[in-house]
């Protein structure tokens, strides 16, 4: 449902769940789920595949070359991920952030990146990538409208990094991507390092002294227990707390504050002034309470969650010719209804019967 102002005064009064936002364009109604949390964020995931086997994503026994990838029929097209895109902006979604699988495997990338980009209301459009293709794409990126990106690269000790990216990866090449999309402008760059314990924990502050005074900001991220397959344990997790007195012992760091509700990293930044760095805690310090993020699947699921263990098929009805107003009542009921805080809950009988049913990392994209 599209209403105008007056029609949208009067929903706002029956529901409470829907409150006009004075940031947001006037016909934007802000949608708010079961918890209160508005809906501020869409990840897309463009395709599934991916150009690395990082063990704690896509490891190669279970993503070996049989594995059965989404097929381009059963992948949205542009202009469906656009029409959905669009819908979700008119819901309150002001940030949009594309990722996979590997996005950049998808080679007409600048195509969607556009149309996007002029979606009204997007305020923030972001890509995250392994940045092994990012060298030659950046500035095509940036020229079609993107505005920044955040690349994963977990260790700068070239053997670490290898494993790490189950034996694919080239780190001259995410380098080299990252300068490149310095160049571009698609900044301020994060960059994203899942720490696992006896994996690349060693190799954190040669990562950091890197890129301290870069104006990157590396962004530490707990190992997590998304999807079934990549062998969580819990041992494995560094916890947030231990690193941050680990890079403290370094380099003294101060808090600062969240740039926007429902931010997913702790900030903090080196007292000497060498910039900033986040901590991703997940696993020890859930973050559900202001939680704003919808994710969006190559093969159009909408999640609500990251660990949910089901989504809602939007290809269908975009398929079956739904309108945007269909698709408007259609992405707001789920969002009504939304009152996931798996992170919150995670216990051990919670866990367990999640632990089946999980959505994968490569098919909505972290
Ligand atoms: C699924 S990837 C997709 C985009 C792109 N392929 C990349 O690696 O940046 C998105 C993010 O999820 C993170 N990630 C994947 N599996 C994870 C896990 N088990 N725990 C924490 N972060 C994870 C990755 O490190 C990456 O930063
Ligand atoms: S984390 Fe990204 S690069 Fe690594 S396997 Fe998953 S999707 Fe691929």
């Amino acid at each position: 449902m599209v209403c105008n102002d007056a029609e949208f005064r009067q929903n706002a009064h029956m529901s409470s769940h829907l409150i006009p936002d004075a940031n947001i364009a006037t016909k934007v109604a802000v949608t708010r789920d079961a918890l209160r949390r508005p809906l501020h964020d869409l990840r897309i995931s463009v395709l599934d595949q991916c150009n690395f086997r990082c063990p704690y994503c896509m490891p190669e026994d279970e993503f070996h070359e049989d594995f059965q990838f989404l097929s381009r029929k059963q992948r949205l097209t542009y202009s469906e991920i656009l029409k959905i895109a669009h819908v979700a902006a008119g819901l309150g979604v002001s940030k949009l952030r594309l990722t996979g699988g590997e996005p950049l495997l998808d080679k007409n990338l600048p195509e969607l990146i556009r149309g996007l980009a002029t979606i009204p209301g997007i305020e923030d459009l972001a890509l995250t990538t392994n940045g092994m293709l990012l060298g030659s794409a950046a500035q095509a990126l940036a020229d079609a409208g993107l505005h920044r990106v955040t690349i994963s690269l977990d260790s700068l000790d070239e053997a670490v990094f290898r494993h790490m990216s189950g034996g694919r990866g080239n780190l001259g090449k995410v380098l080299e991507g990252i300068d490149a999309a310095k160049q571009a402008g698609l900044t301020p760059i994060k960059i994203n390092v899942v720490v696992q314990r006896g994996v690349n924990d060693h190799s954190v502050l040669e990562l950091l002294e890197h890129f301290r005074g870069t104006g990157h900001i590396v962004r530490l991220i707990e190992f997590m227990d998304v999807g079934n397959r990549n062998g969580w344990r819990l041992d494995q997790v560094v916890p947030s707390r231990q690193l941050l007195d680990h890079v403290q012992a370094r380099w003294p760091l101060r808090r600062i504050d969240q740039s926007y509700p429902g931010e997913v990293a702790h900030r903090y930044e080196y007292v000497d002034g060498q910039g900033e760095i986040g901590f991703i805690s997940s696993v020890t310090e859930p973050f559900c309470g202001d939680c704003s993020r919808a994710r969006l699947s190559a093969d159009g699921v909408l999640y609500t969650c990251l660990f949910a263990n089901q989504g809602t098929d939007l290809r269908e009805s975009l398929r079956n010719d739904a309108d945007e107003e269909e698709l408007t009542d259609i992405l707001s009921q789920i969002w009504l209804q939304r009152a996931d805080r798996y992170s919150e809950l995670r216990r051990p009988a919670v866990a367990e019967a999640h632990v089946l049913r999980k959505v994968e990392m490569y098919r909505i994209g972290g």
